[in-house]
Protein backbone atom coordinates (compact mmCIF):
# COMPACT_ATOMS: atom_id res chain seq x y z
CA UNK A 1 0.00 0.00 0.00
CA UNK A 2 1.59 3.73 -1.01
CA UNK A 3 2.58 5.53 2.25
CA UNK A 4 0.23 8.53 2.78
CA UNK A 5 2.31 11.53 3.01
CA UNK A 6 1.30 13.90 6.29
CA UNK A 7 1.49 17.06 6.85
CA UNK A 8 1.47 19.55 9.96
CA UNK A 9 -1.88 21.82 9.01
CA UNK A 10 -2.03 24.83 11.42
CA UNK A 11 -5.44 26.06 12.05
CA UNK A 12 -7.16 28.83 13.68
CA UNK A 13 -10.30 27.26 15.73
CA UNK A 14 -13.49 28.78 16.57
CA UNK A 15 -13.91 28.07 20.25
CA UNK A 16 -17.48 28.80 20.39
CA UNK A 17 -20.33 31.36 18.91
CA UNK A 18 -19.84 34.85 18.95
CA UNK A 19 -22.88 36.81 19.00
CA UNK A 20 -24.10 40.24 20.31
CA UNK A 21 -20.59 41.49 20.63
CA UNK A 22 -17.02 42.22 18.97
CA UNK A 23 -15.20 38.86 18.75
CA UNK A 24 -12.05 38.36 20.70
CA UNK A 25 -9.00 36.77 20.41
CA UNK A 26 -10.25 34.47 22.95
CA UNK A 27 -12.65 33.14 20.98
CA UNK A 28 -10.08 31.70 19.03
CA UNK A 29 -6.72 29.66 19.05
CA UNK A 30 -4.45 27.93 17.07
CA UNK A 31 -4.26 24.16 16.60
CA UNK A 32 -0.46 22.66 15.70
CA UNK A 33 -1.73 19.41 16.26
CA UNK A 34 -3.22 18.88 12.80
CA UNK A 35 -1.64 16.71 10.26
CA UNK A 36 -3.21 16.84 6.33
CA UNK A 37 -2.76 13.66 4.02
CA UNK A 38 -1.33 15.70 0.86
CA UNK A 39 -3.07 13.25 -1.50
CA UNK A 40 -6.90 13.69 -2.34
CA UNK A 41 -8.71 9.99 -2.10
CA UNK A 42 -9.15 8.99 -5.72
CA UNK A 43 -12.73 8.27 -5.32
CA UNK A 44 -14.96 11.73 -5.71
CA UNK A 45 -14.12 14.92 -6.96
CA UNK A 46 -11.46 16.87 -4.44
CA UNK A 47 -9.02 19.23 -4.50
CA UNK A 48 -6.42 19.82 -2.14
CA UNK A 49 -5.14 23.64 -1.66
CA UNK A 50 -2.41 25.27 0.04
CA UNK A 51 -3.20 28.52 0.79
CA UNK A 52 -1.59 31.52 -0.27
CA UNK A 53 -3.09 34.35 1.37
CA UNK A 54 -6.57 34.72 3.47
CA UNK A 55 -8.22 38.37 4.28
CA UNK A 56 -10.07 39.02 7.30
CA UNK A 57 -13.25 40.02 6.01
CA UNK A 58 -16.77 41.15 7.26
CA UNK A 59 -18.00 38.26 6.23
CA UNK A 60 -16.57 36.08 8.32
CA UNK A 61 -18.27 38.11 11.47
CA UNK A 62 -21.55 36.57 10.67
CA UNK A 63 -19.87 32.51 9.52
CA UNK A 64 -19.07 33.03 13.13
CA UNK A 65 -22.35 33.63 14.99
CA UNK A 66 -24.91 31.37 16.24
CA UNK A 67 -27.34 31.63 12.91
CA UNK A 68 -29.16 28.27 13.54
CA UNK A 69 -32.31 30.59 14.30
CA UNK A 70 -31.65 32.30 11.16
CA UNK A 71 -29.94 30.27 8.74
CA UNK A 72 -29.25 31.50 4.84
CA UNK A 73 -28.62 28.57 2.93
CA UNK A 74 -26.45 30.20 0.61
CA UNK A 75 -23.43 30.47 3.41
CA UNK A 76 -21.34 27.50 4.92
CA UNK A 77 -21.51 28.53 8.84
CA UNK A 78 -18.41 27.86 11.35
CA UNK A 79 -18.75 25.24 13.94
CA UNK A 80 -17.01 25.26 17.12
CA UNK A 81 -13.91 23.29 17.68
CA UNK A 82 -13.18 23.67 13.68
CA UNK A 83 -10.96 26.18 11.73
CA UNK A 84 -12.73 29.59 10.79
CA UNK A 85 -14.46 29.62 7.95
CA UNK A 86 -12.28 32.90 5.68
CA UNK A 87 -15.20 33.79 3.43
CA UNK A 88 -14.50 34.42 -0.24
CA UNK A 89 -11.03 35.67 0.33
CA UNK A 90 -8.38 33.71 -0.11
CA UNK A 91 -5.67 32.86 -2.91
CA UNK A 92 -4.79 29.09 -2.61
CA UNK A 93 -2.34 26.85 -4.90
CA UNK A 94 -3.75 23.33 -6.34
CA UNK A 95 -1.37 20.26 -4.83
CA UNK A 96 -3.35 17.38 -5.81
CA UNK A 97 -6.76 17.31 -7.66
CA UNK A 98 -9.71 14.51 -8.68
CA UNK A 99 -11.41 17.34 -10.26
CA UNK A 100 -10.75 17.34 -13.86
CA UNK A 101 -11.18 21.36 -13.99
CA UNK A 102 -8.39 21.36 -11.69
CA UNK A 103 -4.80 20.10 -11.70
CA UNK A 104 -1.41 20.61 -9.87
CA UNK A 105 -0.10 24.33 -9.69
CA UNK A 106 -3.53 25.62 -10.68
CA UNK A 107 -3.95 29.13 -8.46
CA UNK A 108 -7.70 29.30 -7.71
CA UNK A 109 -9.97 32.15 -4.77
CA UNK A 110 -13.17 31.13 -3.19
CA UNK A 111 -14.37 30.00 0.69
CA UNK A 112 -11.48 28.10 2.73
CA UNK A 113 -10.81 27.53 5.89
CA UNK A 114 -8.13 29.16 8.25
CA UNK A 115 -5.68 26.93 7.90
CA UNK A 116 -2.56 26.06 6.13
CA UNK A 117 -3.62 23.35 3.36
CA UNK A 118 -7.73 22.87 2.81
CA UNK A 119 -9.66 19.77 1.11
CA UNK A 120 -12.34 21.24 -0.64
CA UNK A 121 -14.96 19.13 -1.42
CA UNK A 122 -17.15 20.97 -3.65
CA UNK A 123 -14.47 22.19 -5.89
CA UNK A 124 -17.35 23.94 -8.45
CA UNK A 125 -17.02 26.83 -5.78
CA UNK A 126 -13.76 27.32 -6.72
CA UNK A 127 -12.70 30.17 -9.41
CA UNK A 128 -9.71 29.27 -11.18
CA UNK A 129 -6.78 32.75 -11.40
CA UNK A 130 -5.52 32.63 -14.79
CA UNK A 131 -2.35 34.73 -13.21
CA UNK A 132 -0.49 35.81 -16.36
CA UNK A 133 0.23 39.36 -15.59
CA UNK A 134 2.74 38.73 -13.03
CA UNK A 135 2.91 42.70 -12.32
CA UNK A 136 -0.01 41.98 -10.62
CA UNK A 137 0.29 40.60 -6.95
CA UNK A 138 -1.06 37.30 -6.48
CA UNK A 139 -2.53 38.78 -3.22
CA UNK A 140 -5.34 41.25 -5.08
CA UNK A 141 -7.26 37.81 -5.73
CA UNK A 142 -8.06 38.70 -1.81
CA UNK A 143 -9.08 42.18 -2.73
CA UNK A 144 -9.78 44.28 -5.79
CA UNK A 145 -9.67 41.50 -8.42
CA UNK A 146 -11.57 39.05 -5.92
CA UNK A 147 -14.98 38.68 -4.14
CA UNK A 148 -14.74 42.50 -2.90
CA UNK A 149 -13.47 44.09 -6.42
CA UNK A 150 -16.59 41.48 -8.22
CA UNK A 151 -19.20 42.75 -5.35
CA UNK A 152 -18.33 46.71 -6.11
CA UNK A 153 -18.47 45.72 -9.39
CA UNK A 154 -21.43 43.85 -9.81
CA UNK A 155 -23.68 46.75 -7.68
CA UNK A 156 -22.11 49.72 -10.07
CA UNK A 157 -23.48 48.26 -12.92
CA UNK A 158 -26.25 47.00 -11.76
CA UNK A 159 -27.25 50.04 -9.91
CA UNK A 160 -25.21 53.28 -10.64
CA UNK A 161 -23.89 52.90 -14.26
CA UNK A 162 -26.89 52.53 -16.39
CA UNK A 163 -28.02 55.69 -14.19
CA UNK A 164 -26.05 58.12 -15.87
CA UNK A 165 -25.85 61.76 -13.50
CA UNK A 166 -26.54 60.12 -10.42
CA UNK A 167 -25.25 61.30 -6.73
CA UNK A 168 -24.41 58.36 -5.47
CA UNK A 169 -23.99 57.96 -1.79
CA UNK A 170 -21.88 55.11 -0.73
CA UNK A 171 -20.57 55.12 3.61
CA UNK A 172 -17.45 52.93 3.59
CA UNK A 173 -13.87 53.00 4.85
CA UNK A 174 -12.07 53.52 1.45
CA UNK A 175 -10.07 50.56 1.94
CA UNK A 176 -12.30 47.62 0.12
CA UNK A 177 -15.45 47.77 -1.28
CA UNK A 178 -16.42 51.25 -0.35
CA UNK A 179 -13.42 53.06 -2.50
CA UNK A 180 -14.10 49.80 -5.44
CA UNK A 181 -17.34 50.82 -6.01
CA UNK A 182 -16.61 54.95 -5.81
CA UNK A 183 -13.38 54.28 -8.03
CA UNK A 184 -16.47 52.61 -10.84
CA UNK A 185 -18.15 56.65 -10.65
CA UNK A 186 -17.47 59.12 -12.26
CA UNK A 187 -19.85 60.88 -10.42
CA UNK A 188 -20.01 62.99 -7.10
CA UNK A 189 -19.84 60.28 -4.48
CA UNK A 190 -19.43 60.89 -0.52
CA UNK A 191 -17.30 58.83 1.37
CA UNK A 192 -18.02 59.05 5.09
CA UNK A 193 -13.55 58.28 5.84
CA UNK A 194 -10.89 60.21 3.44
CA UNK A 195 -11.02 61.90 0.47
CA UNK A 196 -9.11 59.39 -2.33
CA UNK A 197 -8.76 60.22 -6.47
CA UNK A 198 -12.25 59.48 -7.38
CA UNK A 199 -14.26 61.04 -4.92
CA UNK A 200 -15.86 64.28 -4.88
CA UNK A 201 -16.37 64.99 -0.93
CA UNK A 202 -16.05 62.30 2.16
CA UNK A 203 -17.02 62.90 5.67
CA UNK A 204 -16.13 60.74 8.51
CA UNK A 205 -18.87 59.45 9.89
CA UNK A 206 -17.63 59.09 13.60
CA UNK A 207 -17.56 62.99 13.59
CA UNK A 208 -20.96 63.43 12.22
CA UNK A 209 -23.08 63.58 15.03
CA UNK A 210 -25.99 64.64 12.82
CA UNK A 211 -25.83 62.23 9.91
CA UNK A 212 -29.20 63.96 8.20
CA UNK A 213 -27.42 67.11 8.20
CA UNK A 214 -23.98 66.31 6.70
CA UNK A 215 -25.98 64.27 4.09
CA UNK A 216 -28.21 67.01 3.38
CA UNK A 217 -24.89 69.22 3.21
CA UNK A 218 -23.38 67.11 0.70
CA UNK A 219 -26.44 66.05 -0.89
CA UNK A 220 -28.40 69.30 -1.40
CA UNK A 221 -30.25 67.53 -4.09
CA UNK A 222 -30.90 64.17 -2.68
CA UNK A 223 -29.69 60.93 -3.22
CA UNK A 224 -29.86 58.90 -6.35
CA UNK A 225 -28.66 55.91 -5.88
CA UNK A 226 -27.58 54.43 -2.04
CA UNK A 227 -25.06 51.39 -2.01
CA UNK A 228 -25.83 49.73 1.48
CA UNK A 229 -22.96 48.22 3.68
CA UNK A 230 -23.56 49.97 6.92
CA UNK A 231 -27.54 49.88 7.93
CA UNK A 232 -28.55 51.12 11.50
CA UNK A 233 -28.75 55.33 12.02
CA UNK A 234 -27.21 55.55 8.46
CA UNK A 235 -29.50 53.84 6.54
CA UNK A 236 -32.29 55.45 9.09
CA UNK A 237 -30.60 59.12 7.26
CA UNK A 238 -30.12 57.91 3.97
CA UNK A 239 -33.63 56.77 3.66
CA UNK A 240 -34.78 60.53 4.30
CA UNK A 241 -32.53 61.74 1.89
CA UNK A 242 -33.45 59.20 -0.62
CA UNK A 243 -34.64 61.43 -4.34
CA UNK A 244 -38.20 59.61 -5.15
CA UNK A 245 -37.70 55.85 -7.23
CA UNK A 246 -34.01 56.10 -5.89
CA UNK A 247 -32.66 52.14 -5.66
CA UNK A 248 -31.19 51.33 -2.41
CA UNK A 249 -28.51 48.10 -2.92
CA UNK A 250 -28.53 46.20 0.22
CA UNK A 251 -24.82 44.21 0.14
CA UNK A 252 -23.79 44.58 4.03
CA UNK A 253 -24.58 46.01 7.42
CA UNK A 254 -21.59 46.30 8.91
CA UNK A 255 -22.98 48.40 12.04
CA UNK A 256 -25.08 45.27 13.32
CA UNK A 257 -22.94 42.39 13.14
CA UNK A 258 -21.86 42.48 16.58
CA UNK A 259 -25.11 44.19 18.31
CA UNK A 260 -26.93 41.79 20.95
CA UNK A 261 -30.38 43.07 19.06
CA UNK A 262 -30.46 44.40 15.74
CA UNK A 263 -31.70 48.33 15.51
CA UNK A 264 -34.90 48.70 13.74
CA UNK A 265 -35.61 50.54 11.04
CA UNK A 266 -37.11 53.80 10.99
CA UNK A 267 -38.36 56.01 8.16
CA UNK A 268 -40.58 53.18 6.69
CA UNK A 269 -42.88 55.97 5.29
CA UNK A 270 -40.40 56.54 2.44
CA UNK A 271 -40.70 53.38 0.23
CA UNK A 272 -44.78 54.57 0.27
N1 LIG B 1 -23.08 40.95 -0.09
C1 LIG B 1 -21.84 40.64 -0.42
O1 LIG B 1 -21.59 39.76 -1.25
C2 LIG B 1 -20.72 41.39 0.23
C3 LIG B 1 -19.42 41.21 -0.21
C4 LIG B 1 -18.39 41.95 0.40
C5 LIG B 1 -18.67 42.80 1.44
N2 LIG B 1 -19.94 42.94 1.85
C6 LIG B 1 -20.27 43.90 2.93
O2 LIG B 1 -19.76 45.17 2.55
C7 LIG B 1 -19.34 45.87 3.69
C8 LIG B 1 -17.88 46.30 3.55
O3 LIG B 1 -17.03 45.17 3.36
P1 LIG B 1 -15.45 45.40 3.04
O4 LIG B 1 -14.92 44.10 2.64
O5 LIG B 1 -15.28 46.60 2.19
O6 LIG B 1 -14.94 45.74 4.52
P2 LIG B 1 -13.58 46.42 5.07
O7 LIG B 1 -12.60 46.72 4.01
O8 LIG B 1 -13.17 45.61 6.26
O9 LIG B 1 -14.13 47.79 5.62
C9 LIG B 1 -15.10 47.83 6.63
C10 LIG B 1 -15.12 49.24 7.11
O10 LIG B 1 -16.39 49.49 7.71
C11 LIG B 1 -16.22 50.58 8.57
N3 LIG B 1 -17.29 50.61 9.56
C12 LIG B 1 -17.46 49.84 10.63
N4 LIG B 1 -18.57 50.19 11.30
C13 LIG B 1 -19.11 51.22 10.61
C14 LIG B 1 -20.24 52.05 10.81
N5 LIG B 1 -21.08 51.86 11.85
N6 LIG B 1 -20.50 53.02 9.90
C15 LIG B 1 -19.67 53.22 8.84
N7 LIG B 1 -18.57 52.47 8.60
C16 LIG B 1 -18.29 51.49 9.49
C17 LIG B 1 -14.86 50.33 9.22
O11 LIG B 1 -14.26 51.57 9.43
P3 LIG B 1 -13.91 52.01 10.93
O12 LIG B 1 -13.13 50.86 11.51
O13 LIG B 1 -13.12 53.25 10.77
O14 LIG B 1 -15.20 52.21 11.62
C18 LIG B 1 -14.08 49.52 8.18
O15 LIG B 1 -13.03 50.27 7.63
C19 LIG B 1 -19.62 44.96 4.89
O16 LIG B 1 -20.89 45.29 5.41
C20 LIG B 1 -19.66 43.58 4.28
O17 LIG B 1 -20.43 42.67 5.03
C21 LIG B 1 -20.98 42.26 1.27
Amino acid sequence: MEQQQLMSNKQVILREYVSGRFPTEADMYVNTSSYISLKVPPQGSTVLVKNLYLSCDPMMRFLIMDNSHHRMTKYVYCTPGSPIYVGMARVAKVLDSSHPEFKQGDLVWGLTRWEEYSFITNPESLIKIRHTDTDVPLSYYTGILGMPGKTAYADSLKYALRRKGNTCSCPQHPEQLGSLWANLQNWLVVMLLEVLEGFDEAFNYKEEHDLDAALKRYFPQGIDVYFEHVGGEMLDAVRVNMREHGPIAVCGMISQYNLPDPQGIKNLMQCI
